[in-house]
């Protein structure tokens, strides 16, 4: 499974290596740490589900993303993809971090990121099926980037605001994504809904020039997840992607999107930083413009989890389950995206690995569907334990939802 466990009792020392393990994000003294914070005693003091959120470990995400963009031998912009998590903490602190761009999906996250502390210029819009009550909101404010996704979406922007500067979002039909999941790849050979295809290209341009606006930005985002064995699929994407280029003149900024992903199972390879720059310096070689990069996952994913309480341990038939006080609904991506999900206890009350036995992770809410891990190893469990679900930083709770009316969580930002 991909640990190096110990044969040692009572006692957690040494302590086990786990795959998932890290300086911030281990054992000490036989409970899990997460920046230092003991995970069950904050997790007991909540006294329901909650995510905690590393704000030092949000930080060298970004610290390391900015350190690759730096290699790519062009001038680069980093934007945060708000969606990933909204948490207005953590806003505030990249806004106070100097973060130099956020991309919002919806005017309601635009409103956040301008009230966390982000000026519209260095914010950019890339949504779908915008409404003309969303466009309103948007076009109040002149220097927000806004990456049309649609031909009639240029349409409706030229006849409310002619002559403005837009992004055009294309779709290169070629993408990758966690897995090779289709899920998670929105740009390939089955047609998705994101951007405008080569085959309506001309038409974009066509409606663009007719109301005089300006197409200064590039945008293409080809899939999330993708890992140090999938560039060369994102390569390509993103050289199909620049190919549009050659038909606009007046485009400053390029934005090959997010999808930068980690690792959720031990055979995962981690992203090579190294190398993922090291493509888009090929790229753009020679190419006068800004690259720049919408990364949500690869910023926040692995800075959180979610601490849950366990509920009951039962036997059904020959499975034990682990019931747990917080289901899918707030962190979805596993049931529906088929994400490889983590449960870990947090005080272990047994080290010796061979009593560690296979167990199914169950949520509260009634789903055949709410199961956070089938076949996983863990330490006998008992009531009111406490378990982990790891990368719980991205995609959970800017997802969820109340079905079973179980959407109540806390969130807190730690050191
Ligand atoms: C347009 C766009 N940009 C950026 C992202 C962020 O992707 P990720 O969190 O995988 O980096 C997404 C995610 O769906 C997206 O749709």
């Amino acid at each position: 499974m991909g640990r190096r466990l110990v044969s040692a009792r009572p006692a957690p020392a040494p302590q086990p290596g786990f795959w998932w393990a890290r300086d911030d994000l281990d054992f000490q003294d036989g409970r899990l740490h997460l920046a230092g914070v003991d995970v069950a005693a904050r997790a007991q003091a909540a006294d329901g589900p909650l995510f905690l959120y590393s704000a030092a470990r949000v930080r060298a995400n970004l610290a390391r993303l900015t350190g690759a963009l730096g290699q790519t031998g062009r001038p680069t912009r980093l934007y945060y993809a708000m969606k990933a998590n909204r948490f207005v903490p953590l806003l505030e602190a990249m806004a106070w971090w100097g973060l130099n761009g956020i991309d919002v999906c919806s005017p309601a996250e635009l409103e956040r990121a301008l009230a966390c502390g982000f000026a519209a210029r260095d914010v950019s819009f890339t949504g779908t099926a915008v409404a003309n009550r969303d466009l309103d909101r948007l076009l109040a404010h002149p220097e927000l980037t806004i990456n049309c996704d649609s031909v009639g979406m240029i349409r409706r922007i030229g006849e409310r605001t002619p002559g403005r500067a837009i992004g055009v979002r294309v779709n290169p039909e070629r993408g990758v994504g966690y897995g090779d999941s289709d899920k998670l790849t929105y740009a390939g050979q089955a047609a998705t809904k994101f951007g405008v295809y080569r085959a309506q290209f001309g038409e974009a341009l066509a409606t663009a020039r007719a109301h005089g606006l300006s197409i200064t930005s590039l945008h293409f985002h080809v899939g999330c997840g993708y890992l140090d064995g999938q560039l060369g699929d994102w390569e390509a994407a993103i050289a199909a992607g620049l190919a549009f280029l050659d038909d606009l003149p007046d485009v400053r900024t390029v934005n090959v999107g997010g999808g930068l992903g980690l690792p959720h199972r031990p055979a995962d390879a981690a992203l090579d930083l190294a190398r993922w720059a090291a493509v888009l310096k090929r790229r753009f070689a020679g190419r006068d413009v800004t690259v720049a990069v919408e990364p949500g996952d690869y910023v926040v994913k692995d800075a959180g989890l979610l601490a849950l309480q366990v509920t009951d341990v039962e036997v059904k038939r020959d499975v034990t389950f682990v019931s747990v006080d917080g289901g899918f609904n707030l962190a979805p991506e596993p049931a529906y995206y088929g994400l490889p999900c983590e449960p870990v206890a947090c005080a272990p009350r047994d080290w010796d690995a061979g009593r560690w036995a296979p167990v199914t992770v169950a949520g509260n809410i009634n789903e055949a569907l709410d199961v956070w891990a089938a076949d996983h190893p863990m330490p006998p469990m008992a009531e009111g334990d406490i378990v982990a679900l790891l990368n719980a930083g991205g995609y959970a709770a800017s997802m969820s939802s109340n079905h079973c009316m179980r959407g109540e969580f806390a969130e807190e930002l730690v050191g």
